[in-house]
């Protein structure tokens, strides 16, 4: 699948439509800048989504679902989450899609419960929640077990965080303390090397 083949269906040109009529402004970078949905079908081929059938796909922290609609296409089940007032923004475009939607909060010093499993294919992209000092070692691997115990064997966990790799800090010091304490959490595991963002991959034995 191409970027323009994407964005058909992904509903791009009716998706602006929408966003335009509800006054959703913060998320037309989403339906007008290429990068979103070309890193998503990169995800995609990286997970062997395009290649597995019949995955069940839960997207955490899953935006505007357009991963939903490249899964959705490819005959996967899925599930988006969203968090807080996002529900009523967000809510639209998935009825538009034809995806499904609930609710899933992370936190530090919260539980870590998520819309349980088991899944195929976990996936956290550029959710913004790590940009958050108070995340300790314990929470991520907490997240991490939580994820590992819901899924299938074979099953796939994905986390691209927001955190740069070559440490060009958009975020100042923050982002270093916080990228520091998730290499500290996953110690035993490097970054995938093509991402300019840190980016972990777990496979289920
Ligand atoms: C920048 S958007 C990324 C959307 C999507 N993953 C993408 O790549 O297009 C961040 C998403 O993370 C979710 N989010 C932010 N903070 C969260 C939290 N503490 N717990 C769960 N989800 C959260 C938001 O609801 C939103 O859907």
């Amino acid at each position: 699948m191409n970027i323009e083949q994407a964005k058909v269906i992904c509903r791009v040109p009716e998706q602006q439509k929408l966003a335009l009529d509800l006054n959703m402004q913060g998320w037309l970078k989403y339906l007008s800048e290429d990068q979103f949905l070309e890193e998503k079908l990169e995800l995609f081929k990286i997970l062997e989504l395009d290649k597995r059938k019949n995955q069940k796909i839960l997207d955490i922290g899953a935006g505007l679902g357009h991963f939903g609609s490249i899964s959705k296409h490819h005959g996967h089940s899925y599930l988006g989450t969203y968090f807080g007032r996002t529900d009523r923004e967000l809510r639209p475009f998935y009825q538009d899609a034809g995806l499904d939607l609930t609710e899933c909060k992370l936190f530090p010093n919260y539980d870590k419960t998520i819309p349980e499993g088991p899944w195929d294919c976990i996936i956290m992209i550029r959710t913004t929640f790590e940009l958050n000092a108070e995340w300790t070692v314990d929470d991520w691997k907490e997240l991490v077990d939580n994820c590992m115990k819901n899924l299938n064997p074979g099953g796939q966990l994905l986390i691209k965080s927001n955190l740069s790799v070559e440490r060009r800090s958009k975020y100042g010091k923050l982002e270093t303390q916080c990228q520091d304490i998730m290499l500290t959490a996953f110690s035993e595991k490097s970054p995938l090397p093509y991402w300019q963002w840190a980016t972990w991959h777990w496979i289920k034995e």
